[in-house]
């Protein structure tokens, strides 16, 4: 069978001036920052696979171990076959175990990085021949019309897995998760990961493994700059900061500027003073009681959280009102 017949790319990928667009006003900023979702080109993406598999770095393993015990019990509340939408997919790891479990028809994972993501497909329409694949390439941080899918009575299961909701501020969080509400309709579910609040000493060395992963991944924004947009950036200039602000319960990802310097991108200089930073990401936490109110908040009614045995993780399942 031509599995590739199966695979379909429905491609909503913001233009390239978004990211001149975004770095000029962050940098512009009397804090600077950059937002994180400009993380994920290809390199990008192949150095957060790479995290994934750093022993300092829970979040992964907690997760695939959690889906793992509790898919039959998921596909019970999310009723089997349907139809797939994961936010964020990634390499598509974690959507095996509910490829397994659920057995949906159709499959759609959305994702800003499209190569990426297009590799995954792949590998996934050869070794799932019956699914359908409509791959989305698109920036989920915006309004967002989904490719329709004919629902022949069954349920739709959204998945959002990663913690990646931690990236959002609690309201944005909120505003994502009223966007997700209108993908789907009454007695849909949403399945998603929370990583939750803990020992500030595992974050830390969560952001901060010993090989250096995650620091090439937030510096490889600056090569990305200096590639995609002409910046000069000096990337021996900025050093990874990542630590726990306990106040405002997240993980803080920082680039420092090392000296005094002056970088310039499309036509304008930036200066930076020693020890400077631009704020690259937020990964807030979350006790589950906290998450599950702001989920009903959004129009869920959560039915269900898994979590590990050091709670270290959370899975809930929202189910749509
Ligand atoms: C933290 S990784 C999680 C990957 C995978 N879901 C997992 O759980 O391991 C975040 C994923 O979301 C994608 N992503 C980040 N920001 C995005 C955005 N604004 N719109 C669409 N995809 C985004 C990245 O390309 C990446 O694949």
């Amino acid at each position: 069978m031509n599995t590739l017949a199966k695979l379909r790319l429905h491609d909503l990928a913001p233009p390239q001036d978004d990211f001149l667009g975004a770095v000029l006003d962050g940098l512009g900023r009397p804090h600077k920052s950059l937002p994180c979702k400009f993380f994920y080109d290809e390199a990008g993406s192949a150095l957060f696979d790479a995290i994934c598999d750093t022993p300092e770095y829970y979040p992964t393993r907690t997760e695939i171990d959690i889906l793992a015990a509790a898919a039959g019990e998921i596909a019970d509340l999310a009723g089997r076959g349907g139809a797939l939408v994961e936010y964020g997919s990634g390499s598509s790891r974690k959507t095996r175990l509910l490829l397994d479990a659920l057995a949906p028809t159709v499959y759609m994972p959305i994702d800003i990085s499209r190569e990426h993501m297009l590799s995954a497909c792949h590998t996934l329409a050869a070794d799932y021949p019956a699914l359908h694949l409509m791959a989305v390439c698109a920036d989920y941080t915006r309004p967002l019309r989904l490719p329709t899918v004919a629902r022949g009575g069954q349920r739709r299961l959204a998945f959002f897995p990663g913690s990646s909701i931690g990236n959002f501020a609690p309201l944005e969080a909120l505003r994502f998760l009223k966007n997700v509400a209108q993908h789907l309709a009454a007695d849909d579910g949403l399945l998603i990961g929370v990583d939750l609040k803990k020992d500030p000493a595992i974050l830390n060395a969560a952001y901060n493994d010993a090989a250096g992963v995650t620091a090439a991944f937030n510096r490889n924004l600056l090569t990305r700059c200096n590639r995609e947009l002409g910046a000069d950036f000096d990337l021996d200039a900025f050093t990874h900061k990542a630590f726990y602000n306990q106040a405002a319960g997240r993980i803080e990802m920082h680039l420092e500027s090392t000296r005094e310097q002056a970088v310039h991108v499309g036509g304008r200089r930036f200066t930076f003073a020693r020890g400077e930073t631009i704020h690259t990401e937020n990964s807030y936490k979350y006790q589950p009681d906290e998450f599950r109110h702001l989920a009903t908040q959004a129009g869920f009614e959560p039915l269900r959280t898994w979590t590990d045995a050091q709670h270290l993780f959370g899975v809930l399942y929202l189910r749509r009102r």
